[in-house]
């Protein structure tokens, strides 16, 4: 039943409405008007569900379900793994997750429970078999949503024994890991398996080699269990298309690796629109970036599975979308390779932890207000653009994306404990690629490289042998590669490499770095342009400190006891070429780079005219998305004329320039010119 359509919906969460048949009949009445086609069910049920151990109850979610596809409105259904019932923490405290300080939680909130538990494995492989079997077959059914935003991780003794268990698995002999942790230093060397613990701050909290094999043990556990519902599912429904729904920038496992056992990839989307630190356009690219991310994760479109129709209830000031924002950041999502718009959550909660937190439905009940107008419009302009569904994305730059070098960058103590802004880095490079108007997807440091012309490899502090490899065959083939400062420094293990750095690269980028300059936040080197093309700037964060061998300086450093050395480089190794960047650059100069960058990587443009300040093109299959991110109207040129796009205002064209769909700019007050209440 997954045909090609664009889904629209949400959170739905009726068990909190049973005892108000009304608000259930009225909820079907509101989906259709607000052209809602699928909701996500039973993420927190588990109490409903289950109410005492072994008793089950399925009917009430039964006739929600039927309803719902009576009134032409499919259902993503979830697990209830997220949040366990009170009983059961009562009679098996196992279930509860222990912190680093190996305190036991109480029962409370959510996503917390121990991963390893064998109690919690089986009553949520049992409750996951009983919805497969009783729903699995339902013809409203799209995906199974499995827990709800898996993260955090357990130090109870059972996850210590199966951390321990990985361990053994990974190094076969405890000299193995005492090496590969160097715990020569200050005498930590392990004489038995028994002495191995989690780290904490009341141990060991400054092993890099620990901390790192922890992070990878919490992030296979993750997946683990994450595998381990799949397959329940999968045990009574060979063909269930299974997602999980993932956060923001959140690297508590390696998405790379999850990605791999999902079919199709989800997540939930809260950008703080309308805050005083950025432009509108800013909080837009910081969104595409995570789009981006998402999709590059199996190279194909995603689901936003979660966003706020209006606000949120959590962030330090949760403001509401202002008029046109919803539909502006819902086509956003759409034009990076989302083929849905789904919210948290349909209908506002009356009482608890969320109440305040923006819903489609309000307290209000009514269809005619401001959030509810908006939403619906957003579900008809995805009936409109139907088109879009499926639609892959063009491959030109791509940035290179670790999990575990973000994990030892975290760890390490220096160069700058203040940070050293792995993501900010990976920002700026995105950033300057979409103000020239290219498409940027991420790989992991060993994918395949050969069908982008340009990669980008930000920080790679941590690069073991088999990427130095992947970067050297691609640039040896004809590719691009820009490399930044304090990367090739570290090998797997987060052992220094002993040699020239960027290590396995010297050659390949025509030089060597001989040291690494740390600056306070607020400091900045000067810098000056060695070429046309580029224009005198400041370095910040970290100053790389070049000697060459063989490279050409585009950019040299003008003050600083490292003044004369170079800044940017570039160098031909085999049929491609490397640029160096050797510190960190105000956000604009990445647009002035990328301009140089690009052109001499030879990457087409795909959309070839002017592209405003404020506006972002985006591509999809033979689609051309123009969003304009100013509140004031722009005039763009389009190859069949010039159109005049509203501010906020998302237009999609054909690459011809012939237009699909221009938005409709939401009027407010509502009274004047009140848009057709679908009341
Ligand atoms: C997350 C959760 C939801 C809800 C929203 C609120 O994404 O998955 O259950 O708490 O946040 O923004
Ligand atoms: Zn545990």
């Amino acid at each position: 039943m997954n045909e090609p359509i664009l889904l629209h919906g949400g959170d739905y969460n009726p068990e909190q409405w049973l005892d108000h048949p009304e608000v259930l009949e009225q909820d079907v009445q509101l989906m259709q008007k607000a052209h809602v086609n699928s909701v996500s069910v039973g993420i927190f049920s588990w109490a409903k569900l289950e109410p005492e151990e072994n008793v089950y109850d399925l009917d009430w979610l039964g006739e929600i379900i039927d309803r719902l596809w009576a009134h032409g409105v499919g259902v993503i259904l979830a697990t209830p793994s997220g949040a366990r019932p009170n009983w059961m923490a009562q009679r098996y405290p196992e279930v509860l997750r222990v912190n680093a300080k190996r305190e036991r939680s109480l029962f409370g909130g959510r996503e917390n429970h121990c991963l390893t538990s064998p109690v919690y494995r089986d009553k949520v492989r049992k409750m996951d078999q009983i919805l497969a079997k009783r729903f699995g077959k339902h013809p409203a059914v799209r995906y199974w949503h499995i827990s709800n935003e898996f993260n955090g991780e357990c130090h109870c003794p059972l996850c210590q024994a199966s951390f321990r268990q990985w361990l053994q698995a990974k190094y076969g002999s405890l000299e193995a890991l005492n090496e590969a942790w160097y715990t020569t230093f200050w005498s930590h060397t392990y004489t038995d398996w028994s002495q191995v613990e989690s780290p904490s701050p009341l141990g060991e909290s400054g092993l890099q080699g620990l901390l790192l094999d922890w992070r990878r043990f919490v992030s296979w556990q993750t997946i683990d269990f994450y595998r381990f519902e799949r397959d329940a599912i999968r045990e009574i429904l060979p063909e269930a298309l299974c997602t999980t729904n993932l956060m923001d920038h959140f690297d508590g496992f390696d998405h790379w690796a999850m990605a791999k056992e999902m079919d199709i990839i989800s997540w939930d989307s809260y950008p703080e629109w309308h805050n005083p630190r950025e432009t509108e356009e800013q909080t837009a690219l910081r969104t595409a970036f995570v789009h981006d991310i998402y999709y590059s994760m199996k190279d194909k479109p995603f689901l936003l599975m979660e966003s706020t129709p209006s606000n949120t209830n959590w962030q330090a000031v949760s403001r509401p979308k202002e008029p046109g924002m919803h539909m502006l950041s819902s086509l956003l999502a759409l034009a990076e390779g989302a083929d849905s718009v789904m919210y948290f959550q349909w209908r506002r909660s009356r009482g608890a932890m969320e109440k305040i937190h923006g819903g489609v439905v309000g307290p209000d009940c009514q269809a005619d207000n401001r959030v509810f107008l908006e939403t619906a419009a957003v579900g008809k302009a995805l009936q409109d653009l139907t088109f879009i569904a499926g639609e892959k994305r063009p491959k030109q730059a791509a940035i290179i994306l670790d999990y575990n070098n973000k994990w030892v960058l975290d760890a390490s103590q220096g160069p700058r404990n203040c940070g050293l802004g792995y993501w900010e880095e990976m920002h700026r490079h995105y950033d300057g690629l979409r103000h020239n108007g290219y498409s940027v997807d991420f790989l992991p440091p060993k994918g395949d490289l050969s069908a982008y012309p340009l990669v980008i490899v930000p920080m790679l502090y941590l690069m073991d042998d088999a990427t130095i490899q992947n970067l050297r065959d691609y640039v040896q083939n004809g590719g691009h590669l820009v490399v930044s400062a304090w990367s090739g420094i570290a090998d797997e293990q987060d052992q220094l490499r002993q040699g020239d750095t960027p290590y396995g690269l010297t050659d390949l980028l025509g030089l060597r770095v001989t040291e690494t300059v740390a600056l306070w936040d607020g400091e900045q080197v000067s810098c000056t342009s060695c070429t046309e093309d580029l224009s005198d700037t400041e370095g910040a964060i970290l100053c790389d400190v070049p000697a060459l061998e063989g490279a050409e300086t585009l950019l040299q450093y003008s003050s600083a006891f490292f003044a004369g050395t170079p800044a940017i480089t570039k160098n031909r190794f085999g049929k491609g070429t490397a640029w160096f960047a050797a510190t960190r650059f105000p956000a604009p100069f990445y647009k002035t780079l990328y301009q140089t960058i690009c052109r001499d990587s030879g990457m087409a443009a795909i959309w070839q005219h002017p592209i405003p300040e404020g506006v972002l093109v985006s591509y999809r299959g033979p689609y051309v998305f123009l969003q304009n991110w100013n509140r004031t109207a722009v005039s763009l040129e389009t190859g069949k004329g010039t159109l005049e796009l509203h501010g906020w205002g998302t237009a999609v064209l054909e690459q011809d320039g012939a237009v699909r769909y221009v938005s409709e700019p939401f009027p407010f007050p509502l009274t004047a010119g009140k848009p057709a209440a679908e009341k």
